[in-house]
């Protein structure tokens, strides 16, 4: 069952205006900079993902969700790329921008209940992954702007995570088992990303 459609997230979002934090990398761990180059992949991802939602559904509510959060996430991805040169990054960008359009597009094209279940459990996992991160480097690496970059692009994740449950609260379990299966691709891309 779909609720009123919820405030644009782009509004909401705490990377607005925020400019990219410039950690020498080379001090840091190696630890860190992984975790930087898995999250500069998962922002990718994240941009793929709503690129993938255009051309697979023509539901006018998708479309805008697609279209407000794929702003944020492109705003985390700039953020990220300000972060990491392009020798840093991985190198199998090209793949996870076609998995990320498979996984926003699959969901839209199976409709709306399959996307906002898929993008309800990924978005909750990305949170969960960058609170992870910012643990790790409160501990290894307490670059201030760093930290906050972090924390920002975990808050953004955390609204959209909520703006999807809150559009398909009560999803069937073939969305649900989708959104399962997506998320444990997100793990398992993200031990990927952090050594390629
Ligand atoms: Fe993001």
């Amino acid at each position: 069952m779909q609720s009123p459609a919820p405030a644009p997230a782009a509004q909401q979002s705490d990377t607005t205006g925020m400019g990219p934090p410039n950690p020498d990398l080379s001090a840091l761990p190696p630890r860190i900079r992984r975790e930087l180059r898995a999250s500069h992949v998962g922002e990718t991802v994240a941009v793929a993902l709503y690129d993938g939602v255009a051309g697979a559904t023509s539901d006018p509510e998708v479309l805008r969700f697609a279209a407000s959060h794929r702003r944020v996430e492109r705003r985390h991805l700039r953020l990220f790329e300000a972060v990491l040169p392009p020798e840093r990054r991985s190198a199998l960008l090209a793949f996870w921008r076609w998995s990320g359009r498979v996984m926003g597009g699959l969901p839209a094209w199976l409709g709306p209940p399959y996307f906002y279940a898929v993008v309800a459990g990924v978005e909750a996992w990305v949170d969960g992954h960058y609170a992870r991160q910012i643990d790790l480097a409160r501990r290894l690496a307490p670059d201030p702007g760093l930290l906050t970059l972090l924390e920002a692009c975990r808050l953004d994740e955390r609204l959209h995570a909520r703006d999807a449950a809150r559009l398909d609260p009560a999803p069937p379990w073939t969305a649900r088992a989708l959104a399962g299966v997506a998320v444990f691709l997100s793990g398992v891309g993200v031990r990927v990303a952090r050594w390629v």
